[in-house]
């Protein structure tokens, strides 16, 4: 019994030592020390021994028990603290991604056209979003009584003090401010008394621009125009010209560009028509020369307004202007 208590003293720490991990601990733990283990098993038959034996093989039973025992406890505390060490790392958990701000559209859309129009020769302005209503209208020759001046479309701070509806303004405190020649774009904000929906937002961004000299013609600011277009657009961009009316400029023309979206042939963004607006235009109204100081028999100049949101709209495929305002980050965060 003592040879078959070693076997099993042997056999046990081997396996003890070979275990791979807390499980199959705690299995040899039972098929060895367990009640109905193999230690069990031999002391069962500790009756058959005469009394001289008894107590020697009880003895050595119990060291057997007591080794094998701190083996498996020692093995398996070190599968448990092997488990507690160090960072516990959850491979399926989602990453954490770094917050990232980026440039909102209008502003990207913006910054694109100015840099193409200072390679063509213009200076980025600024000019105040608090107006007079002598400069948001009547320095650009339009009447009081004309349809823009109206309560309807104005927000008036206070009496001849508004919020400009327009960047045109800009153009006068420019051409008071400077001898021609003149070459500049204006972006800011401007404002209506407009309802809030798809298409049209109460505040909204415009680019304004002004090239005033002597000799300047309608062929100028058409391959001006022709030539920003190309570059803003892409190559294949066709540029159309359509007589308009503004009171600040004469003639006057509204500029089209072939829709970005159905390539001219037609869809729910350009309403069927394949063009898209870009921006009200014209050649500086002498009167405005007149107002400002200019001398109007010498000099002649165009002048033009874009909406860089309606651009943004064409060139990003947006169904409604709202989206430009909201600050939903899973929109914005496109455009970083
Ligand atoms: N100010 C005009 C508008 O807001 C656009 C425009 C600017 C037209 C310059 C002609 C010349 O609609």
């Amino acid at each position: 019994m003592l040879a078959q208590l070693r076997d099993l003293e042997r056999e046990g720490l081997e396996a003890a030592r070979a275990g791979g991990d807390a499980g199959a601990l705690e299995a040899l733990r039972t098929e060895y020390l367990g009640r109905k283990g193999r230690l069990t098993g031999i002391l069962r038959r500790l009756g058959e021994l005469g009394a001289e034996e008894k107590p020697v093989v009880g003895a050595e039973a119990n060291r057997v028990k007591e080794a094998l025992g701190a083996l498996l406890d020692e093995r398996a505390a070190s599968f448990a603290s092997a488990a507690d060490a160090g960072p516990r790392i959850d491979l399926s958990l989602p990453g954490r991604r770094r917050w990232e701000g980026g440039v909102h559209p209008v502003t990207l859309v913006i910054d694109e056209i100015c840099d193409i129009f200072r390679d063509l020769g213009f200076s980025r302005v600024a000019g105040p979003e608090v107006e007079t209503v002598e400069y948001n209208f009547s320095k650009l020759n339009t009447p009081l009584d004309h349809p823009a001046a109206d309560m309807h479309d104005t927000f008036y701070l206070s009496d001849g003090v508004v919020l400009r509806t327009h960047t045109s303004p800009v153009q006068a405190h420019v051409m008071e401010n400077h001898a021609p020649p003149v070459r500049v774009v204006v972006p800011g904000m401007a404002y209506r008394r407009d309802p809030f929906d798809a298409s049209h937002a109460p505040a909204f961004a415009q680019v304004e621009g002004l090239a005033v000299d002597e000799g300047i013609t309608f062929a100028d600011f058409k391959a001006t125009i022709s030539e920003f277009v190309r570059r803003f657009f892409g190559a294949d961009a066709k540029t159309r010209f359509r007589p308009s009316f503004f009171p600040f400029t004469e003639p006057s023309a509204e500029v089209d560009v072939s829709c970005r979206i159905c390539r001219g042939a037609g869809c729910s963004a350009c309403k069927h028509t394949g063009w898209m607006e870009i921006m009200g235009s014209g050649m500086v109204h002498p009167s405005v020369f007149t107002n400002v100081g200019y001398d109007p028999e010498k000099y002649t100049g165009y002048a033009f307004g874009m909406g860089p949101a309606r651009i943004a709209m064409q060139r990003y495929g947006l169904p409604d202007i709202r989206l430009l305002y909201e600050s939903d980050m899973r929109f914005l965060r496109q455009f970083v």
